[in-house]
């Protein structure tokens, strides 16, 4: 068998035995009608990948899956209709957005996911960047064709910011938050990013990159010391090591639901909980935008994601900027 023979089958097995019964060999090389050596090295790249077996009695069950972000473990049992139907994983790239972006241009299908272990070059918005430690994060990018208006676009990253807030509540108890326009909070510290990158002409919108980062199993020393004190993760704030291939199938599937949702603007029903995460709502805040600097309370979000603030001169929308909180 040619090494694309033996991924194959190591991915047939794999999912054959996932029941955690004990099969003989010869049970596993009668149903594949293969050599016994090709079920060996099958089982050898499984081992590779970080799956554990229990071997006794001449036949072989599965013992542990890992926590590793393998494409075909990331599809087993993924609900997302849309979402990850073309899915690519890597160990390590320069930035999962730029890779999303270059499979758009090359006519990637709408719901394509990138995801890596890691990142050399993570980018966080206006200029930043984002720590993407290996085995600790997740860090992937979502292109989408929204068929909205480029005008209504702002909207995805807090759907986004919803998504996420979701699956960390279905994993962890802790005070959740979102941060308009794109963060996540716990214990008021950021545990995810949300940069979304907008392809389009004056009407009409080519495609969406929406790249997210989210802080899992990073411990306190795994942050570096100019953003330690504003970072957190789910690990520290809940004290338990989290199942990254388990939270990112949740992500995805929650992030797709709301996506099919949103059409000319986020969903009633969705804006309703975005405003219950929020972290903004009714506290006094000050936006920079580049040397724009604007004053008010918080008072309410618009369908296409922007945040309306009341001053002294009325009501204000505001599509972008960058918020701080008055003490
Ligand atoms: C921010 O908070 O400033 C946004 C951070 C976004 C980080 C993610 S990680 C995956 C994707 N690839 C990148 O280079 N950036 C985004």
């Amino acid at each position: 068998m040619n090494p694309e023979q033996v991924q194959k089958l190591s991915e047939s097995i794999l999912n054959y035995i996932r029941d955690g019964k004990n099969y003989p060999l010869e049970i596993l090389t009668a149903k594949y009608k293969c050599e016994l050596s090709d079920i060996v090295s099958a089982f050898k790249l499984l081992e590779n990948f970080g799956y554990k077996f229990k071997k006794e009695k001449g036949g072989i069950s599965l013992n542990s899956i890992p926590d590793t972000l393998i494409d075909f473990e990331i599809k087993h049992g993924l609900k997302s209709k849309l979402f990850g139907r073309e899915l690519h994983t890597y160990k390590s790239v320069q930035s999962t957005n730029d890779i999303a972006s270059r499979l758009a241009e090359s006519g990637s299908p709408e719901g394509t996911i990138v995801i890596s272990d890691r990142q050399t070059k993570g980018r966080g918005r206006l200029g930043r960047k984002w720590h993407s430690p290996p085995d600790k994060g997740v860090y992937l990018s979502i292109m989408l064709k929204p068929k909205c208006k480029p005008e209504h676009a702002p909207g995805i990253s807090i759907i986004t910011a919803l998504a996420l807030a979701e699956t960390i509540g279905f994993f962890i108890e802790a005070d959740i938050k979102i941060k308009w326009p794109n963060d996540v909070l716990l214990n008021g510290k950021k545990t995810a990013g949300i940069l979304t990158e907008l392809f389009a002409d004056k009407n009409k919108i080519d495609y969406v990159i929406v790249g997210t980062g989210i802080n899992i199993n990073h411990e306190r020393k795994d942050f570096p010391e100019d953003i330690k004190a504003l970072s957190t993760s789910l690990r520290i704030s809940s004290r338990k090591k989290i199942n990254r291939v388990a939270f990112l199938k949740e992500f995805i599937y929650r992030f797709e639901k709301e996506y099919l949702k949103y059409k000319k603007g986020i969903a009633p029903s969705s804006l309703k909980k975005i405003k219950k995460y929020s972290y903004l709502l009714g506290k006094e805040i000050t936006l920079l935008q580049g040397e724009k600097k604007i004053s008010g309370t918080a008072l309410d979000f618009t369908r296409t994601g922007a945040l309306i603030i009341k001053n002294e001169t009325g009501k204000i929308e505001i599509n972008s900027g960058e918020v701080t909180v008055a003490k």
